[in-house]
């Protein structure tokens, strides 16, 4: 059910952050906030940090940030409804009645079918595979290589030849027309009425990482068109929060995950003792799955075909997989086309070699971008570099930079010290101040970095949650419309709107973003490193963000400007004169006083 916006603020505002937080991570205190090593990502020194002021906690090493709600969410993996409830009874706020508790349970009752649908039919097919129907399947499979106690472990099965015969199945077994409908096994055509949507295929039953049936892959024995076809996506598939084979994949005392492409990659991949393999389910990677692997391990091995897609795949994969704060390495199985044609043909020895050749993803990247370059050309080389460097100057661990600069210099043959000032240059573009904090590779490779007015964006929401009074002393300056990012600008009017009322409260401001990702996004606005010194210096770099914005600001409003509005010309150019005023005259003296 859905919450007022006042009981949730009520029960994050009745929960202190350091409280709740302090029985997961020992923290210490430094300053105004606590430290202590994040447990989301590993690492040995602490970046993770709780600020009390902003009831916020946020890791400068893997972006991990939110408030105390999202916390819970993120830590314990419970949903926004389980946090809340679990807060609420630890302050003691009672929550309303859950009036839609007859709608939950109804919803709840009608996956629990869904389950015992697709449960049932995963069984069917597996006696189909076995009965006499099934033996042309059965030879498919075993002229594939797999065992029968391969089979049997992923419970494969077989889909017959008529048209409706798990229909009827179901039917028999009592089971609603409406549900069956939902369940994505039947196809409802008006004129010729229900028949089953898998026929003469060989099936793999998709599990979910508690090894419930939640849907199926259906494989054309031969050639045939489609190759694969997937259960569409219903109550209890999401093809983006699940991963093929992690049911078993989880209890791998491997040390690490490795992600493929396939199905059958995955399958022969076990059968060979690599039982820490899972799948994407015929989607690219998403960063649902990427938090879900995070929840096993903190590392994955992928394993995409090397050619253009599979590489681009790969490309995409690597940040997101970052992001959800692991460490990635590239397997390349060339000439191979994947892990099963390479285990079928190799054998797993050499497959262990592939494994342990596998290339740091970091390095994996850059090599990928050579080829958006001419190395045999001087100039081709020194924009390759330069676009290496601020790869280099993105990442946020020293010693990681270290490393990997030391790796840069000795593959392309390029003085150290030379890299390494270049990567500082790349570092300083932007705020004009000090190496940037959070790995920040999302987006692909020539997006990825955060513009120069996002960045003065984020750090100037820092700035205003660190000192609430900046919001009034900067009136004549700057507003939330001179917010160009629209999700900053969303938190600007919020942030805006508490300052009205008296309370600067970004840990509220976390509320009013429903999405995960997001809500990452904007702790992160809020949690900008800056550590700058003097009140001299301060104030020159918050001098500095300030005319940047208003630059872009000021420029954005002019491009949308119709050229007949002279009052709107009138006002801009009254803006860009004070402006100007402030480049010459800097901000009050008195403003950190
Ligand atoms: P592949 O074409 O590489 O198939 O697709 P595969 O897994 O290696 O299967 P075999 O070895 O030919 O039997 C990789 C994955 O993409 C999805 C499936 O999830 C498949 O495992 N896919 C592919 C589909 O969903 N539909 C298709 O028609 C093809
Ligand atoms: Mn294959």
């Amino acid at each position: 059910m859905r919450y007022s916006d006042e009981i949730i603020e009520e029960v994050r505002a009745r929960n202190d952050i350091v409280d709740v937080i302090s029985p997961y991570v020992k923290l210490t205190r430094r300053g105004s906030s606590y430290f202590g090593l994040c447990p989301f990502h590993n690492e040995k020194t602490g970046s993770f940090s709780v600020s009390p002021g902003k009831q916020m906690y946020y890791c400068f090493g893997c972006g991990a940030g939110g408030n105390v709600i999202t916390f819970l969410m993120q830590y314990e993996n419970y949903t926004f409804q389980e946090a809340l409830k679990v807060l609420a009874e630890r302050a003691g706020v009672k929550l309303p009645e859950d009036v839609n508790s007859r709608e939950a349970r109804e919803e709840a009752d009608r996956r629990s079918l869904l389950l015992e649908v697709n449960r049932l039919a995963a069984k069917y097919y597996v006696g189909k595979l076995r009965s006499p129907s099934g033996t042309r399947a059965m030879e498919y499979l075993r002229g594939r290589g797999l065992s029968d106690e391969t089979i049997l472990k992923f419970g494969l099965g077989y889909a017959d030849r008529y048209s409706n015969d798990l229909y009827q199945f179901m039917k028999q077994k009592g089971y609603a027309d409406d549900l069956l409908m939902d369940s994505g096994l039947f196809l409802f055509d008006e004129k010729r009425g229900p028949s089953d949507k898998f026929w003469n295929r060989v099936m793999y039953p998709i599990m979910d990482a508690n090894s419930r049936v939640i849907g199926f892959g259906g494989r054309v024995m031969g050639d045939g068109k489609p190759k694969y076809l997937n259960s569409p996506e219903t109550r209890i598939f999401d093809k983006s929060r699940n991963l093929y084979g992690l049911h078993a994949a989880r209890r791998s005392r491997r040390k690490n995950l490795i992600i493929c492409e396939g199905y059958m990659d995955v399958i022969s991949m076990h059968q060979a003792g690599y039982t820490n393999a899972v799948a994407s389910l015929g989607t690219a990677l998403t960063s649902q799955q990427c938090s879900l692997l995070g929840r096993f391990t903190r590392e994955v091995l992928v394993i995409y075909d090397m050619d253009d897609a599979g590489v681009r795949a790969a490309l995409r994969a690597i940040p997101m997989l970052r992001e959800a704060g692991l460490s990635a390495k590239v397997v390349d199985l060339r000439p191979h086309k994947d892990p099963d044609e390479f285990i079928r043909s190799k054998g797993t020895e050499a497959f262990e070699e592939r494994l342990e050749k596998a290339e740091n993803s970091f390095l994996f990247s850059v090599r990928m971008s050579e080829r958006d370059f001419d190395l045999q050309d001087p100039q081709g080389k020194t924009d390759f570099l330069h676009e290496t460097a601020a790869r280099l100057a993105d990442i946020s661990d020293e010693i990681e930079r270290n490393s990997y600069t030391e790796a840069i210099a000795r593959r392309y043959r390029i003085d150290r010290e030379v890299l390494t000032r270049q990567i500082g240059r790349q570092a300083m573009k932007g705020t004009g101040q000090r190496l940037r904090q959070q790995p920040r590779q999302a987006s692909p490779p020539k997006m990825r970095r955060d513009s120069a007015e996002e960045k003065s964006q984020k750090l100037m929401l820092t700035w205003l949650t660190d000192m609430p009074e900046l919001i009034p002393a900067l009136r004549d300056y700057l507003s939330p419309s001179d917010f160009t990012t629209p999700l900053y600008r969303e938190a600007a009017e919020l942030i805006w709107a508490q300052a009205a009322s008296g309370q600067v409260s970004p840990a509220a401001v976390i509320n009013h973003f429903t999405d995960g990702e997001v809500q990452t996004k904007v702790a992160e606005l809020f949690n900008t490193n800056m550590d700058l010194g003097s009140d001299e210096d301060r104030k020159k770099a918050l001098t500095d963000i300030l005319l940047r914005m208003k630059r872009n600001s000021l420029d954005a409003q002019a491009a949308a400007l119709d050229p007949a509005d002279m009052q709107g010309m009138l006002r801009l150019a009254e803006e860009k004169k004070k402006l100007e005023k402030l480049r010459e005259t800097g901000l009050p003296t008195d403003l950190f006083a």
